[in-house]
C-alpha cells in the first residue's frame, strides 16, 4: 500500500550545493549505537568512513541497555533452540534464514568483542549467562551488572576513536538523505553547531539511527530516539516494514518526576515477583510462565491488574533477594532505588509498561540493502526479518552486531559509482510558510499523549482511525514549516513516524506479537504477511 500524508515533501529544509559546506567519504555510517559502530568497523577496513551521531556518542539505546545480549554461549543450549525460541516469540513472521544467520553469528562477534575489551560479567571463569523470558535456556550475557550496552558500546568506541580511517563527527544532526535523479542515495544534508548546514557525499550510506520510543509518552528511550532515520528513510523512498510492531516493556520505573528508567527483565529471571497495589502476586492468573511471560503478555497482564485496581502501577517485589548480591549485579537499578529513598529489602519498586523497541523499519535484504540503492540498515531502525512480530529480550544487541557487519562490509565492497561523480548540483526551493509561529513542545507532547493512548499496549479501530486523523490535522500545518533547528525538525519526524504507525496499525484487523487489537483479539492467518508503506515517488 502506499498511503499519502496530508502534507507530503521530499526535503525537510532547502539547500543549495554551490553554497553548502562539502564533505566527501566513501562510506557513511548515520548512528552511534552498537549497529552504527560496528557497521563503521567493519566498513574501516576496506574504505574510508565518516561516522555521525546526533548528540554525544553516548546518546543511544545501546548505551542504554540493561540486560544483556543474548547468544548461544555455553550449558545445554544450542544454536536450534535459540532459532526455536526466536522464531515462536516472532508469532509467525520472522524470515527463519534471517534468524539462522544472526543466531550463527553470535557467539564469534560476541568472542571478538571480548578481544576488543569489552568485559562480560563472568562466573568461574565463563561468562555468566542468565535467563530471560521466552528463552528456554540460560544465554543472556552481560557487562559491568546492568549496564551491559555501556560495557559493549564502551570496547567499539575505543577502536572507532583509534582507527585512522573513520572520521567521528558527534552533533550531527541528520536532515535528509540525498537521492540523485535516479533515486539513489548519495549521501546526506545536516547541520552541526558552528558550522552549520553541511552535506555529506557518500558512496555508500549506512542508515543505524535507532528508534522511535520517544513517539509515546512513556518510554524507556533516551531523548534521541525520535524516529529521525525512519522519517528521512520514508522520505527518500525507502519501503518501511512492519511499522504497527512496538515493543512495550513491562517494567519501567513509575515514579513522578524520574526518568521512565528500565527496570531490567533480568530481575524477573533472578525471581523478582510482580505484585499488585493489594501486595497480591497477579502473574499466574494471566500465564503459566508467571513473571517470565513474554514481554507483550506482561505488559497486558500489568495494564489490566492497573485497570481492575484503578491504580496508575504495579509493583516490583525482590524484599527475597540477598541485599548485597543485588548491589553488586544491578548497580544501576540499585543506585537509581536508592536515589529515591527505595530501600529495596523492605519497599516496593513501583513499575509500569512503557514503549521500549521499534520491532518494525526500513525493510532490508540479507546484506543490509534497502530497497534505495546505495543506502543500508541495520540496528533498530531496520527490519531484516529476525524478530517478526515480537522481539525475544536481549536479541536486539545480538542483531545490531551481526547486522552491523554484515551491512558495513556490504556498504564497503558495493561497486558504484564513484566520489567524482556523486557530486551533484542540486537546488532545493521550499516556499516559506505564512502560517503563524508554532509550539512544537506543545505538539510534541500532545503527538506522545495521543500515541500513548490510542496507539499503545492494546488497540482499537476507531482510537487507531482518530489518532491517525488528529495526526494528519496537525501535519498540515507543521509539515510546510522550514525550521532551522532539531526541535522542529524532530517534530515533523515524530509526526511522519507516528503517522505510520497509525496507518500500520489500523490495516492490521488482528492480533499477533505485540500488536494487540481489542476488536480482533485472535491470530488471523489472513495477517500472516508484512504491511509494506513507501512514500508515493
Ligand atoms: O529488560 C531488559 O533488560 C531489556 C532487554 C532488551 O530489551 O533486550
Amino acid at each position: 500500500m502506499s498511503p499519502k500524508p496530508a502534507e507530503d515533501r521530499r526535503y525537510l529544509m532547502p539547500f543549495d550545493t554551490t553554497s553548502t559546506q562539502q564533505l566527501f567519504t566513501d562510506c557513511l555510517v548515520i548512528g552511534s549505537g552498537i549497529a552504527g559502530l560496528r557497521a563503521a568497523l567493519e566498513a574501516s577496513r576496506y574504505c574510508d568512513v565518516t561516522l555521525v551521531c546526533k548528540e554525544n556518542a553516548a546518546d543511544s539505546n545501546t548505551w542504554n541497555a540493561q540486560g544483556g545480549i543474548a547468544s548461544v554461549l555455553g550449558g545445554d543450549d544450542t544454536f536450534e533452540l535459540h532459532i526455536a525460541d526466536t522464531l515462536r516469540t516472532g508469532c509467525g513472521l520472522c524470515d527463519e534464514d534471517i534468524v539462522r544467520l544472526v543466531v550463527r553469528n553470535g557467539p564469534e562477534l560476541i568472542l571478538q568483542l571480548i578481544e576488543w575489551g569489552a568485559e562480560f560479567d563472568k562466573i568461574d571463569g565463563h561468562i555468566d549467562i542468565t535467563l530471560e523470558g521466552g528463552h528456554s535456556r540460560a544465554r543472556v550475557a552481560h557487562a559491568l551488572g546492568d549496564s551491559t550496552g555501556r560495557g559493549i558500546a564502551e570496547a567499539l568506541l575505543r577502536k572507532v576513536r583509534n582507527s585512522p580511517t573513520i572520521n567521528f563527527i558527534e552533533h550531527f544532526y541528520a536532515v535528509d538523505l540525498i537521492t540523485d535523479d535516479a533515486g539513489a542515495c548519495i549521501g546526506v544534508i545536516g547541520c552541526r553547531p558552528n558550522v552549520g548546514c553541511e552535506i555529506i557525499w557518500a558512496a555508500n550510506t549506512v542508515l543505524a539511527t535507532g528508534g522511535a520510543g520517544r513517539l509515546y509518552r512513556e518510554t524507556t528511550n533516551p531523548r534521541v530516539a525520535t524516529a529521525d532515520g525512519l522519517a528521512m528513510a520514508y522520505r527518500a523512498g525507502a519501503v518501511l516494514r512492519d511499522m504497527e510492531f512496538m515493543q512495550f516493556h513491562p517494567t519501567t520505573l513509575y515514579i513522578a518526576g524520574a526518568s521512565r528508567a528500565l527496570i531490567t527483565e533480568t530481575l524477573r529471571g533472578e525471581g523478582a515477583l510482580l505484585v499488585d497495589c493489594n501486595h497480591k502476586r497477579f502473574m499466574p492468573e494471566y500465564d503459566p510462565a508467571g513473571e517470565l511471560a513474554p514481554r507483550d503478555v506482561v505488559s497486558r497482564s500489568i495494564l489490566d491488574r492497573m485497570l481492575k485496581t484503578n491504580s496508575t502501577h504495579v509493583y516490583l517485589d525482590i524484599r527475597h533477594f540477598d541485599k548485597g548480591h543485588f548491589r553488586c549485579r544491578f548497580p544501576l537499578i540499585s543506585e537509581l532505588c536508592e536515589s529515591f529513598d527505595i530501600d529495596v529489602s523492605t519497599d516496593l519498586i513501583p513499575v509500569r509498561p512503557s514503549a521500549h523497541y521499534m520491532i518494525g523499519g526500513v525493510r532490508t535484504d540479507p546484506s543490509g540493502r534497502t530497497s534505495i540503492p546505495n543506502l543500508y540498515a541495520c540496528g533498530e531502525v531496520a527490519s531484516t526479518g529476525l524478530h517478526g512480530a515480537n522481539r525475544l529480550g536481549s536479541n536486539s544487541l545480538l542483531e545490531g552486531l551481526v547486522f552491523g557487519k554484515i551491512a558495513g562490509v556490504t556498504a564497503s565492497r558495493q561497486v558504484n559509482h564513484g566520489l567524482n561523480q556523486i557530486r551533484h548540483r542540486m537546488k532545493i526551493e521550499i516556499p516559506p510558510s505564512d502560517r503563524s509561529r508554532l509550539d512544537t513542545g506543545d505538539i510534541v507532547n500532545s503527538l506522545r499523549a495521543v500515541m500513548w493512548r490510542n496507539v499503545g499496549i492494546t488497540r482499537k479501530q476507531q482510537p487507531l482511525t482518530e489518532a491517525r486523523e488528529i495526526v494528519q490535522f496537525w501535519q498540515r500545518y507543521v509539515m510546510d514549516k522550514v525550521f532551522d533547528d532539531t526541535v522542529g525538525w524532530e517534530c515533523q519526524n515524530m509526526l511522519t513516524v507516528s503517522w505510520l504507525m497509525a496507518c500500520a496499525a489500523e490495516q492490521r484487523c488482528e492480533s499477533r506479537g505485540v500488536h494487540y487489537r481489542v476488536d480482533f483479539p485472535e491470530t488471523d492467518p489472513a495477517f500472516a504477511t508484512h504491511i509494506d508503506l513507501q512514500r508515493p515517488l
